[in-house]
């Protein structure tokens, strides 16, 4: 390109841009990044005139009481809540259309977030799925059928190269009694022996966020232990070395989950970390950026929190999940 000549530098750079979008919609991301960028651009504009910092989570969280903390955690020295995720971490724009192009999840509401979404929310035609406990009975009893037979078939796939490397595959446990939802990301170790999701030390802090809940009544009436509440998988088999999930094994494996999530007609569904939720909220972004905020897929309602093992890793984690369960708690009570 000849130095100098700014129409053609823009020629030049507009070509490697539709080149590279090119790429992408082959890929099927372009509209995702598409969307991205308008939003980005609108986001700008939008802030121009505005030189507030970026408002602190303390603003928007609340003091959990100790007895609350120590139930889902070890005790922590320092009662610093996690760090405060970046004011471009915003959330990317939902395109309303999954990884994969299928119309999934919308973005409904940020909890105590007074800034307006900057993208247009499509109505939500589907009505929220039942809470009651006669109305879960009856859901839970025709989804066991339709859950065994997802099970059988997961047990027998031979759909990607994981089931070569796997010792058992991972349906998913519990049923749809109370109407939540756990989704994360893909058995380890212990799961793969197994044959059950979230049994290792991830798995036991889950089982210890469940069972806070449930002393702390966060769902008054509603009982939720592992069995009332249902764990499962983005994946349904280990990928080795506990690596992360490839796009064509999230591609091939995620019908099992969207029939699952149609059989147990949830209430309220729960994404353990960004590979559950990019995939149901339908866009690429941080957890930072995706959590505090509530979406809505088909008749759930559907939020996003830290995967337990990010919690292990940095405890400071804990506080934030523990606000993300109460938001859970008041998005299932409400309409
Ligand atoms: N991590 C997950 O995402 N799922 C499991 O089942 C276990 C650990």
């Amino acid at each position: 390109m000849s130095a100098g000549n700014p129409r053609e530098e823009l020629a030049g750079i507009a070509r490697s841009l539709r080149t590279h979008l090119e790429r992408e919609r082959a890929a099927g991301t372009a509209e995702l990044l598409a969307a991205s960028a308008r939003a980005a651009a609108r986001r700008a504009e939008s802030r121009a005139g505005t030189s507030g910092p970026a408002k602190s989570p303390r603003d928007r969280s609340f003091d959990p009481a100790p007895a609350e903390e120590a139930s889902i955690g070890t005790p922590r020295a320092s009662k610093r809540p996690a760090a405060p995720p970046p004011k471009s971490a915003a959330p990317a724009p939902l395109p309303h259309v999954d990884l994969f192009g299928n119309p999934v999840a919308v973005a409904v509401a940020r909890a105590e977030e007074p800034e307006p979404l900057d993208f247009d929310l499509p109505p939500v035609h589907a009505p929220l799925n039942p809470a009651g406990l006669a109305e879960r009975a009856q859901i839970t009893e025709r989804s066991l059928p339709v859950l065994g037979r997802i099970a059988e078939e997961v047990i027998a796939c031979t759909r990607c190269g994981l089931c070569e490397t796997r010792t058992n595959a991972v349906p998913g446990v519990g049923s749809g009694r109370s109407g939540i939802v756990f989704v994360g990301e893909a058995p380890g170790a212990d799961e793969d022996r197994r044959g059950e999701p979230f049994v290792g030390r991830a798995g036991e802090l889950l089982t210890r966020i469940i069972k806070a809940m449930d002393d702390a009544q966060l769902i008054d009436g509603v009982p939720l232990t592992r069995d009332t509440v249902y764990i499962c998988n983005v994946l349904k088999c280990r990928p080795p070395e506990n690596r992360n999930p490839l796009p064509h094994e999230i591609e091939t494996c995620s019908p099992y989950l969207q029939r699952q999530l149609a059989a147990l007609e949830p209430r309220l569904i729960c994404c353990l970390g960004k590979f559950a939720a990019e995939l149901l909220v339908g866009a690429k972004g941080t957890v930072a950026s995706m959590r505090g905020r509530t979406y809505r897929y088909h008749g759930a309602k559907l939020i996003v929190t830290y995967h337990p093992a990010a919690c292990l890793r940095n405890p400071n984690l804990k506080r934030p999940v523990w606000e993300d369960m109460q938001l859970l708690a008041r998005e299932y009570r409400s309409n």
